[in-house]
């Protein structure tokens, strides 16, 4: 027997990716391979409320909330997610959903909230089949859950577990795939386990251009073919700097690869710029406070002006003081967000 009804809250991170994911090809299948942090606090809470219907019918029927208000605006993103995993969990037309959604960050500060969102929306979903079909494993529930999250947004199957995830097949990385993110599976220098991202608040108002016309754009891109091989030997090559903690050889990767992002936008047709005069600002002053400290500061960067600052734990508080003094002035309204790695979603 069918339940009648039934509740489930999940609270899913945020990530930031060191490796890239940008262009795709139809599914959600990802052009190249990326590797991302979990982040900690900037998460995403979802409650999924489950009714049967009293008739059935074939249509997908949902309500949703965001802070507690009914919010318009995102229905058609929710609409085309659902029919999208239609065929993977066919339970859901048996039930009326009710989606009651929050951030843990500012409201529009320019923070993207579509991958903690889908996959905690993923996971609710999850914990909705296993209320209904019975029990499944851990394994099965994580990978299936990134599964659906990733026909939400590429990036959402990267936010379901904790430490370091990689998604997108790729020869030096046996068991990934480009239907769901796993954990890294090689070793991780202790240093990297407890990494902050303090994320610096640029330009907390809409991007011009979303992230899905961005992917799109890497098709009969000039650059394509060079940056899909690109990412794969900065995967490979991370191996090594992974394991032994060598923060020189990191940096070069992750401040390579978030300006080949950028690089990719600027030389799209039409080609556009995301990164603000304080985005450069930033980026410059941590490479003077690099060179001055010889502290191991690097910047990335996601598809808009706001700056991920990368260090280590063990000098969290002289960065504090950097941060205090020289580069809250760039930041809208001053506001920034500190966060770390996470250990991946929970169900409250
Ligand atoms: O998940 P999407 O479709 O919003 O793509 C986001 C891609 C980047 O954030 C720019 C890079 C990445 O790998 O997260």
């Amino acid at each position: 027997v069918l339940p009648e009804e039934g509740r489930v809250t999940w609270k899913a991170p945020s990530n930031i990716a060191l490796v890239k994911y940008w262009g795709k090809k139809p599914d959600q299948i990802p052009a190249n391979p990326s590797i991302s942090f979990t982040l900690d606090t900037s998460a995403t809470t979802t409650t999924l409320a489950f009714r049967r219907k009293r008739r059935a019918d074939s249509k997908i029927s949902f309500d949703l909330f965001f802070e507690g208000e009914p919010k318009e605006s995102f229905n058609p993103k929710i609409q085309t997610f659902l029919e999208r995993i239609e065929n993977y969990v066919p339970f859901v037309k048996d039930y009326h959903l009710t989606i009651e959604t929050s951030n843990s960050f500012p409201h529009s500060s320019g923070i993207a909230s579509s991958a903690s969102g889908m996959a905690a929306l993923a996971l609710c979903l999850m914990s909705m089949e296993k209320q209904i079909l019975g029990d499944i494993t851990a394994d099965f529930f994580n990978r299936k859950a990134s599964f659906l999250a990733r026909l939400g947004s590429g990036s959402a199957c990267r936010s379901i577990e904790g430490g370091l995830i990689q998604w997108g097949g790729t020869d030096s990385i046996s068991g990934s795939s480009d239907l769901f993110g796993i954990q890294y599976p090689f070793e991780v220098h202790p240093v990297f386990q407890d990494f902050q991202d303090t994320i610096l608040l640029v330009h907390k108002g809409q991007k011009q251009v979303s992230s899905t016309v961005g992917h799109n754009l890497m098709h009969d891109h000039p650059y394509a073919e060079g940056r899909f091989s690109q990412a794969h030997e900065n995967l490979k090559n991370l191996k090594p700097i992974l394991a032994q903690g060598d923060l020189e050889a990191f940096i070069k990767i992750v401040e390579s690869e978030a300006l080949t992002l950028h690089a990719m936008m600027l030389t799209s047709l039409p080609y556009f710029i995301l990164m603000k005069p304080d985005t450069l600002e930033i980026i410059n002053k941590i490479w003077q406070y690099r060179e001055k400290t010889n502290h191991s500061v690097c910047f990335t960067l996601d598809a808009g002006a706001n700056v991920h600052m990368l260090y280590p734990k063990s000098i969290k508080d002289v960065v504090s003081q950097f941060i205090q003094n020289e580069l809250v002035a760039h930041c809208e309204n001053g506001q920034w967000i500190d966060d770390q790695l996470g250990k991946g979603a929970v169900l409250l």
